[in-house]
């Protein structure tokens, strides 16, 4: 399992992170965003100084095989090993394409995850899911695979924008969602528009504790791992409308919005409270405002979701709340329920 460390000093952490992976050659991974402003942060830091630098274009249409061939040939090119060491800068996009990279150079060698995203902090980065995405479909292409250490440094959120910011939030909204009502009213709580990083820092380490008890139960998704696609079935439908649509939305956005649905799905067919639920959807339309959809995307929803990856035998697939913390996983819904539950959002969202 991954060694999770919650920074106090970077450069001591990730000294001691680099020297308990015995190495030939050390790589890092940057994209070129990370590398103009994250970089400059862990360049001064003596155990990389002779790392050769990988930089890839950055954004998720990149996370492609292109991408996944250039980081190959870099590696074979810089003289790299089985015993070899990668590190991996920056947010979901190079942690998971970087962590894939090293999965599977010559059948797999070391890799450590300096997440430099809210979201890649408290999700992408822990837990083993690398891969890139393929034929038009995300994360298409992976493995399980997790890092031997994530370094988790508060620090370069003080960088993100507000945007990126509630796209990782998102997520820990789900964590405490699955976890107990104190972590949830905790996050409705917290002061989004003046952030107390510190306060911030708190509530990444038990969102990331969250996440890191349910993996090591279940790393390879057969079972409880399932409550971490909460929010997500309905979540991927509107960011796959959103970019056909030619309206991109950030993946913590859709997620905020999935959660909505999912939760009134929840009270529907598991007896979610209602208050719970009007309260979420209190904070989501506050903080993530809505995304407009008409009874003329409910097709192309219902076509997106029952082509989630996570579907079994032709059903929709959802993971649903008894009330906060009570978790349900494997739960279909019927068509009427699926339409019903888009109905909410259309007047609510
Ligand atoms: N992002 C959900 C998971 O790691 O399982």
């Amino acid at each position: 399992m991954q060694d999770i460390i919650l920074c106090q000093s970077l450069e001591e952490n990730l000294t001691q992170a680099v020297s308990s992976c015995p190495h030939d050659r050390l790589f890092v991974l940057t994209d070129t965003e990370t590398f103009r402003h994250c970089w400059p942060l862990v360049a001064g830091i003596p155990c990389v100084r002779d790392a050769q630098m990988i930089t890839i274009p950055a954004t998720d249409e990149h996370k492609t095989l292109e991408t996944l061939s250039t980081v190959w040939t870099a590696l074979q090119q810089g003289g790299a090993s089985r015993h070899s060491l990668m590190v991996n800068l920056g947010g979901g996009m190079v942690t998971d394409l970087g962590g894939f990279a090293a999965s599977t150079f010559k059948r797999g060698m070391a890799y450590i995850n300096i997440p430099t995203t809210l979201l890649s902090m408290v999700d992408a980065s822990v837990g083993g899911k690398t891969g890139i995405n393929f034929g038009g479909l995300k994360n298409e292409i992976g493995v399980f695979n997790c890092a031997r250490s994530v370094l988790l440094d508060t620090t370069f959120l003080r960088t993100l924008d507000h945007q990126n910011l509630l796209s990782g939030y998102a997520e820990m909204i789900k964590h405490a969602l699955i976890s107990s009502t104190e972590d949830w009213a905790e996050l409705m709580r917290f002061d989004l528009d003046q952030v107390d990083y510190a306060l911030l820092q708190q509530l990444v380490a038990k969102s990331v504790a969250i996440k890191e008890r349910i993996v090591t139960e279940d790393p390879t998704e057969k079972g409880i791992r399932k409550a971490l696609n909460l929010g997500h079935t309905a979540g991927h439908a509107l960011e796959s409308l959103a970019l056909a649509q030619g309206r991109p939305v950030l993946h913590g956005y859709a997620v905020a919005w999935g959660l909505v649905c999912e939760l009134y799905l929840s009270f529907l067919r598991t007896g979610f409270p209602q208050r719970t639920l009007q309260q979420t959807l209190q904070f989501v339309r506050g903080h993530y405002g809505s995304f407009p959809i008409t009874c003329k995307h409910y097709d192309q929803l219902y076509e997106y979701m029952t082509h989630d990856k996570k579907n079994q035998g032709g059903v929709v697939n959802f993971t649903l709340l008894a009330n906060v913390g009570d978790i349900r996983i494997n739960q279909s819904a019927s068509k009427e329920e699926i339409m019903e539950m888009l109905d909410f959002f259309r007047e609510n969202c």
